[in-house]
């Protein structure tokens, strides 16, 4: 299966990308954690404005699409199925993976902007293993601490409200456009990403399945 999920910052892709990876046997690509995982690359030979990843990430700002798509078109180059997160999020981007692999469908998490704010103001993740919690929705069994492996939780970044408003107007201008794209070529589905992520996960099985 060829699966995209879109969706603004903190709808949920991370949280439902890695569940369904696991249900169906899929590659989780996802440029965000590729790019957090190499935040002080130097990527100064690409004529970009920055020199490193982590500087666009730390302003909320689009890595260079030169950086992004080689990331996904390695990942893709060795997957057979997988479900996509956080790429393509221009319409640049989409056009380059049409070009290297064609998708079953695009499913949209739809989240109210307030919501958003609460999620990701809230979350905070593993520096260890990846695993991601919320204070209020999904918090660890001990406060700060990783269920999975004991870790002191940290906070993204990214997460700070100056910082998720700057995201949330970077989605509005750039990726909104690639919703309509997939939507004008009868690839999209939407979800409500507002309901528990168990029942989401299950709206999204659906669509997959039908
Ligand atoms: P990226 O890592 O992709 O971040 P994002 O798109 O902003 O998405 P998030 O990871 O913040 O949210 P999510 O939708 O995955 O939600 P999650 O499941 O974690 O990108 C970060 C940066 O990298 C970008 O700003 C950019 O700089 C760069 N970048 C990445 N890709 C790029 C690209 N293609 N091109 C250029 N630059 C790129 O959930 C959020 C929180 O809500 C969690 O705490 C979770 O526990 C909670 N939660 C989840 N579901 C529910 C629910 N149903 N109910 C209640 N709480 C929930
Ligand atoms: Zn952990």
């Amino acid at each position: 299966k060829h699966i995209l999920l879109l969706g603004p910052p903190g709808a949920g892709k991370g949280t439902q990308s890695k569940r369904l990876a696991e249900e169906f046997g899929l590659e989780h690509v996802t440029t965000g954690d590729a790019l957090r995982g190499n935040k002080q690359m130097d990527i100064s030979e690409m004529d970009t404005e920055y020199d490193t990843p982590g500087a666009y990430m730390d302003a909320g700002e689009l890595v260079p699409d030169a950086v992004v798509n080689k990331i996904v078109e390695e990942a893709l180059s060795s997957a057979d199925g997988y479900v996509l997160d956080g790429y393509p999020r221009n319409i640049e981007q989409a056009e380059v993976l049409s070009s290297i692999t064609e998708l079953d469908v695009a499913i949209l998490l739809s989240v109210s902007e307030e919501e958003l704010v609460d999620r990701l103001t809230g979350r905070r993740v593993c520096p260890e293993c990846g695993a991601s919690y919320h204070i209020e929705f999904e918090p660890p069994a001990e406060t700060g601490v990783c269920d999975e492996c004991g870790a002191t939780l940290t906070q993204r970044d990214d997460d700070t409200e100056e910082t998720v408003r700057d995201r949330l107007r970077v989605y509005e201008e750039n990726t909104e456009p690639v919703v309509e794209h997939y939507r004008d070529r009868d690839k999209l589905v939407t979800v409500n990403g507002e309901t528990t992520p168990g029942d989401v996960f299950d709206s999204i099985v659906d669509v997959i399945n039908s």
